[in-house]
């Protein structure tokens, strides 16, 4: 959309269920605020609204495990959340809360209408039941065995270690988290999104309209998704925390927490336009609205697909984006706030920003690493080592090193004073610099505007390389050694020294306003020391070279970034690897640590020979085996059972590398009924190991068998 009238910037919700990590930060939250701080710099009329999800399974289980109610739960982590995004100074117009009335009232209302129309289904369907507990289970209540990977602990929704989203029926062995018994099916009545009925819309509105702007990643999950069908979607639950269905006869069930949270986006622009004096129904109505939803690659599906179904029906403006980050890894491994593997929000506050030499410009120097790595189109790795080697090797040694000396040189060489520009001498490398200013601003921009935040981060940092080249090539300071009879540089030596600065002190200018979206603190500073208003860091201000006149006098320079010590980066890893361990030995003590969920150790319900008997278990080879397109987790394989090669799609590509595994042999379920993953029909299972550290191994004869030899 070109030229919209005003924009409309959301974050995904974060369940107020625990402390979130800084892998959520760089995926929704950081690239979200880089682009509202740019868009509000060029005076666009823009809010940008987030707030606590607040209802669902992942609230009343974490009340569960930490023996409180749902609703001290969210109250506890909305605070912490709330104030985390503030310190790292994410800057929404307003963080709310989907536990307010007037969102009670607005997911009501959005039910409501949909419902009045007839664009839901009420169908009666057998659900899973626990009878001990006397209550229907959420999906997140169902833990059984992965038909994909076999991990034993998969959740009713989703399988944690392949990542594949599951329903409980396909789960192996259900059984209830409540009372540990299994399930039994039970009638009840639920209220449906017929999403098929919306599929050529969809295609044509996302694999057309969109194919161009929306980024490869998210068109390449909504077209597989498109491709492997849509259903109708269940947008109502029987649980007893959440918004009650506006229904008569509906007691005892609440609106799906995937329903209510994303219409919470709506709300909360409605409670800001309240508190602000503005109009909430222009944001939400108006065509000339660019709504842009930054989110994490796990919410895609939701916000390109059924949220948007629900706006349509709802008479809504559909997003114009959804710029969609992949995972962000830590030190080799998947970041995991349940196994203690992570870096959570509120550690790195009190550990780095609220530390004695700590304060805003370690706010800045995770936000640069943060953006420097983001995950914009594969994932990538966190590291304390890259982390450090980034703030001193770019941050310090490149751009708060160039700033720096031209500020001490220009007290130093020019009297404290913006130096005069003196045309007649201008040269090259002048007219080189000048001109690379105005490039910086165009690329910039431009990379911004496509979501490509990391380039165009790089391109900022590179403006300032290219500053300090050319100090390095002017040497003010050699230059200042040609001295007259009374010690001073002579006339013409001062001239050079002017012309250097001042281009070095336009640049400095330049610089604030465009690192501004993206580490605000140091800008906020170089205005300090340059003594101008905040105004000057508008957009429209970048490009120019006389940003700061002749013969205005400057503070004393500040440092904008600091070093970050070896000892710094070890003491981390340090804590990493305890916490981790910590976690692991609290979990298998099975006491539960007071975040996210944990996996327990399950023994499944005895079976019968006859049972076991029906599972046909074969040796077969690996011969071949590549990664599925869009789906890391996953390893297509085929696999030689000596009658037959199979194709067998298996959730272990994070685990091993396709030609790591090729001519291994493996252990095969061969009569597993076939099942489509991303499009690819599998035809079995093989089966792995889980060790201690969560690696997956073989599980394999220690000698080489024959091709199809059966295992019992
Ligand atoms: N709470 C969800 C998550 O953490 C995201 C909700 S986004 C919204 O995955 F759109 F529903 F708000
Ligand atoms: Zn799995």
């Amino acid at each position: 959309m070109t030229d919209p009238k005003r924009y409309l910037i959301t974050s995904a919700l974060p369940y107020a269920n625990g402390p979130k990590h800084i892998g959520h930060l760089a995926g929704a939250y950081l690239p979200a605020d880089t682009y509202v701080r740019y868009l509000r710099a060029q005076q666009k009329d823009v809010v940008y609204v987030c707030g606590s999800d607040e209802h669902g399974a992942a609230i009343t289980i974490q009340a569960m495990k930490e023996k409180t109610t749902p609703r001290e739960i969210v109250d506890k982590y909305h605070e912490m959340l709330k104030n985390n995004m503030a310190d790292l100074g994410i800057s929404f117009d307003i963080y709310h809360r989907t536990s307010a009335p007037i969102h009670h009232e607005t997911a009501q209302e959005f039910f409501t209408v949909l419902n009045d129309k007839g664009d839901l289904q009420i169908k009666e369907t057998e659900q899973y039941f626990d009878e001990e507990a006397n209550t229907f289970l959420a999906d997140r209540y169902i833990v059984g065995t992965c038909p994909v990977c076999a991990n034993p602990n998969a959740y009713g929704d989703q399988c944690e270690r392949c990542g594949t989203s599951l329903s409980p029926e396909q789960l192996i062995n259900p059984h209830s988290t409540l009372s540990g018994k299994p399930p039994i099916k039970k009638s009840t009545t639920h209220w449906y999104l017929p999403l098929d009925k919306h599929e050529d819309f969809l295609r044509k509105w996302i694999l057309e309209d969109h194919k161009a702007d929306w980024k490869p990643n998210v068109l390449g999950q909504c077209k597989s998704w498109l491709d492997m069908g849509l259903q109708p979607r269940a947008v109502t639950r029987d649980l007893d925390w959440g918004i009650a269905v506006p229904v008569e006869g509906a007691e005892g069930k609440v609106l799906y927490v995937w329903f209510d949270a994303p219409i919470g986006y709506i709300s909360a622009t409605k409670q800001w336009a309240l508190d602000n004096g503005k109009d909430w129904k222009s944001y939400w109505y108006d065509k000339n609205t660019k709504l842009v939803h930054f989110i994490g690659k796990d919410n895609i599906v939701f916000h390109s697909i059924i949220f948007p179904v629900m706006l349509k029906l709802h008479g809504n403006i559909l997003p114009d984006n959804v710029p969609s980050n992949e995972f962000m890894n830590l030190e080799g491994d998947k970041m995991s706030t349940s196994r203690g593997w992570s870096i959570e929000m509120d550690d790195y506050i009190n550990d780095f920003v609220k530390a004695e030499n700590g304060g805003d410009q370690m706010v800045d120097a995770l936000r640069y690493y943060l953006t420097a790595i983001a995950p914009e189109t594969k994932d990538s790795e966190f590291t304390w080592k890259g982390f450090q080697e980034a703030v001193n090797g770019e941050l310090v040694a490149v751009f708060g090193n160039f700033v720096n000396r031209a500020f001490v040189l220009m007290h130093k060489l020019c009297g404290g004073k913006v130096p005069p520009f003196h045309n007649d001498i201008v040269d090259e490398k002048d007219r080189q610099l000048l001109s690379d200013i105005g490039s910086a601003k165009e690329n910039v921009q431009q990379l911004i505007e496509s979501y490509k935040f990391r380039d165009a981060l790089y391109e900022v940092i590179d403006l300032a390389r290219k500053g300090n080249r050319y100090m390095q090539e002017k040497e003010p300071w050699i230059v200042a050694k040609r001295v007259d009879e009374t010690g001073q540089p002579t006339a013409e030596a001062q001239q050079v020294i002017d012309n250097c600065l001042h281009i070095c002190l336009q640049l400095t200018a330049n610089l604030a306003i465009f690192i501004n979206p993206f580490l605000p603190f140091a800008a906020k500073k170089m205005t300090y020391m340059m003594k101008v208003v905040d105004k000057m860091l508008d957009w429209e201000n970048g490009g120019k070279t006389k940003l700061l006149s002749v013969g205005y006098s400057l503070r004393a320079p500040e440092l904008l970034f600091r070093k970050i010590e070896d000892a710094e980066v070890l003491a981390q890893v340090e804590k990493l690897k305890i916490k981790s361990k910590k976690i692991k030995e609290m979990t298998t003590a099975n006491e539960q640590p007071t975040s996210e969920p944990v996996k327990e150790v399950a023994i499944k319900e005895i079976i019968q020979f006859d049972d076991f008997a029906k599972v046909d278990l074969k040796v077969g080879t690996i011969v071949s085996a590549e990664k599925v397109e869009k789906a890391d987790k996953l390893l297509k394989l085929e696999v030689d059972l000596g009658f037959e090669t199979r194709t067998i799609v298996s959730g272990i590509a994070l685990h091993f590398s396709p030609e790591a595994i090729v001519g291994k042999q493996v252990t095969v379920v061969t009569n597993l009924a076939p099942r489509k993953m991303r499009g690819i029909e599998s035809n079995g299972m093989i089966l792995m190991a889980e060790d201690a550290d969560g690696k997956l191994q073989f599980v394999n004869p220690d000698v080489v068998v024959v091709n199809g030899s059966g295992v019992s």
